[in-house]
């Protein structure tokens, strides 16, 4: 069966810069799987080069088995890939229920297993009821839980079947980073895949399965997400700085 999305020995580029070398990873249809790496190995340029921000000059971006011959961002919604970025990027002169909207203007309109309704507002507020009680505020005057919340609602306006999460607990309270965790799970539970890159350990253990390990743009190790004291070790020789 061909994976959600694979990247096949990509090489990708910011102008000269080299950033990814040979990369090759897979997502099937469901998984929860984590990419983890130090500050700077280039994690976020997978993202980058999955919705085109990051030329790739080698290899292959393929999701759903049919290659993307030239990757763009609304080429991967159209295809069920949506992204939470690093840094949330809410729309500042938005409000909170319009970026909403502007998320479902992105998507396929339909997730992968057909086995659920459609997300729409009133099931997002049901998520995050913060965000109902905010609808109308601009979504720059949330506080920074509240706009992650929001970039996540954003994001399954889309029905995504694969969602990829670029350091989404990074800078919140520990109440919210539980809150988030929560609703990953619950997400991945109505069988939407996640790809999170995280360097939260903790987080990592409560949501994904399997792990994927990157060194200086390339994949170099990967396995089982175990939460003994050992594989929390295992794990943690990978992000450390
Ligand atoms: N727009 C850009 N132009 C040139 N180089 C860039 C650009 N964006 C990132 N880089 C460089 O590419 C490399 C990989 O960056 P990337 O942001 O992918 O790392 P990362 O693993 O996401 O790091 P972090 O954990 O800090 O988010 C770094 O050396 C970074 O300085
Ligand atoms: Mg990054």
């Amino acid at each position: 069966m061909s994976a959600l999305l694979e990247l096949h020995e990509v090489d990708a580029f910011y102008g000269a810069a080299h950033i990814l070398h040979r990369l090759s990873l897979r997502v099937e249809a469901g998984e929860r799987v984590a990419l983890i790496g130090r500050n700077g190995v280039g994690k976020t340029t997978v993202v980058n080069t999955i919705l085109g921000l990051a030329q790739m000059r080698h290899g292959k971006v393929s999701i759903g088995g049919k290659a993307i011959a030239r990757p763009r961002p609304y080429i991967a919604a159209q295809q069920g890939v949506v992204v939470v970025p690093q840094g949330r990027r809410i729309i500042a002169n938005l409000t909170v229920e319009e970026n909403l909207l502007l998320g479902a203007a992105t998507g396929q309109g339909k997730n992968s297993k057909g086995n659920k309704e459609p997300w729409n507002v009133p099931e997002i507020y049901k998520l995050f009821p913060i965000l109902k009680e905010r609808a109308h505020t601009p979504g720059t005057a949330l506080s920074g839980g509240q706009q992650q919340m929001l970039a996540v609602g954003r994001a399954l306006m889309s029905n995504p079947s694969l969602i990829l999460l670029d350091e989404p607990t990074e800078g919140l309270a520990p109440v919210i980073v539980d809150q988030l965790a929560d609703i990953f799970n619950l997400v991945a539970d109505q069988g939407t895949a996640l790809l999170l890159i995280e360097q939260n350990l903790s987080l990592i253990a409560r949501v994904s399965h399997r792990y994927l390990a990157m060194s200086k743009g390339a994949v170099v190790a990967e396995g089982v997400v175990d939460a003994s004291p050992d594989g929390m070790q295992a794990l943690a020789t990978h992000i450390a700085v």
